[in-house]
């Protein structure tokens, strides 16, 4: 099938390159005010039903399956998961469970089990051994390339080492966003339409980071780092974000601010947030349920609210009062300069 792309090439390389170059900030845009409050992010009104949503948000590719009405609540369904790296005890061991739309769903447990695996099989960087995860009506595991490609546009990711170039500024990392939208030669060219760098603009502001969009950033603090991680995520479209320990890099007000924002992602804009945190006690203050995985094995899927100290010390193999003190939760801040 070398035709269509090569004509797609074509294509691509006469549409003009729209060069990045700051737009007139807004007359009452002042850059000495406080930063917006948290939260702030505004619900398309509204809010579409997730079936309605597959079917439009991704018109160009539209290979999602429509799930049925009565499905529409679940996005996400994961029955049966095993991924082993070797012969060893498996990383992963008949993990099954759902995830709602606009559900803010954390997994934590200690180092090594298996919260990094579980979000690597979501998205196919990693292939599971077994297992089912059927996402908005697909089998996420029997897709192949193009179909893929089309999934890992609806399913962002959010880094704890935020995975920006730093030296390029925040609306082009912003941009990369995009690119799983685009040809290889559009992408490598840099090529984004008005629409596409209004739309970051816009995430920028409602991430309260306006001002930084034509920062390069090495020079934001870490907190800043992952509103841009965030805002790269968000114009993507997703229908789900999967953050691999957001805050484990952060200080306590910037982990604060990032889980905010989260918690808004999903209350407002009804994109399910699923979330690896070290910190069990942000866990339970930000999410709608927690999934505790202990070696590989999943052994509490339920609201905060029942969490238990018993199963804390169940978790990490030590009394609650040492856990809720003392590490792994506080992992060394980054010193931030703002
Ligand atoms: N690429 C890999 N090859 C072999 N073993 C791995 C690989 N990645 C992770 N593991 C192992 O799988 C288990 C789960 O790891 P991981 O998913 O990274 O846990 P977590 O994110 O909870 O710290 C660990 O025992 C880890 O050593
Ligand atoms: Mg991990």
């Amino acid at each position: 099938m070398g035709g269509p792309a090569v004509a797609d090439m074509v294509r691509e390389r006469v549409e003009p390159i729209v060069p990045l170059t700051p737009p007139e900030l807004p007359e009452a845009f002042d850059r000495s005010a406080p930063p917006a409050p948290l939260a702030t992010l505004e619900p398309p009104e509204p809010l579409i039903p997730l079936a309605q949503l597959v079917a439009t948000a991704a018109p160009a590719a539209g290979t999602l399956a429509t799930v049925p009405v009565a499905e529409a609540d679940i996005l996400i369904s994961v029955d049966g998961l095993c991924k082993s790296y070797t012969r060893d005890r498996p990383a992963l061991h008949n993990v099954s469970f759902e995830l709602r739309r606009g559900e803010l769903v954390s997994v934590i447990g200690p180092s090594g089990a298996g919260k990094s695996t579980l979000l690597r099989c979501i998205n196919r960087m990693i292939e599971a051994s077994s297992g089912e995860i059927v996402f908005a009506g697909q089998d996420v595991r029997k897709l192949r390339r193009k179909d893929l490609r089309t999934l890992r546009r609806r399913i962002s990711m959010i880094f704890q080492h935020y995975n920006l170039v730093h030296r390029l500024t925040t609306i082009e990392n912003v941009l990369h966003g995009r690119l799983g939208y685009k040809s290889t030669l559009a992408g490598m060219l840099g090529s984004y339409s008005e629409d596409e760098k209004q739309k970051a603009l816009n995430v920028l502001a409602q991430l309260g980071i306006i001002e930084f969009a034509y920062t390069r950033t090495d020079q934001l603090s870490g907190g800043q780092k992952q509103r841009v991680g965030i805002a790269r995520a968000l114009v993507q479209d997703p229908l789900l974000v999967l953050c691999d320990e957001p805050v484990a890099s952060l200080d306590p007000k910037s982990s604060r601010v990032i889980m905010s924002y989260l918690r808004a992602i999903a209350d407002n804009l009804g994109i399910t947030c699923l979330v690896n945190l070290h910190q069990v006690d942000y866990a339970l203050e930000y999410s709608d349920r927690v999934l505790a995985l202990r070696s590989g094995e999943l052994i509490y899927d339920g609201t905060p609210g029942d969490f238990s100290d018993d199963l804390i010390g169940h978790l990490y193999g030590m009394s609650a009062n040492e856990e809720l003190v003392a590490p792994p939760f506080s992992l060394v801040p980054e010193r931030l300069s703002a």
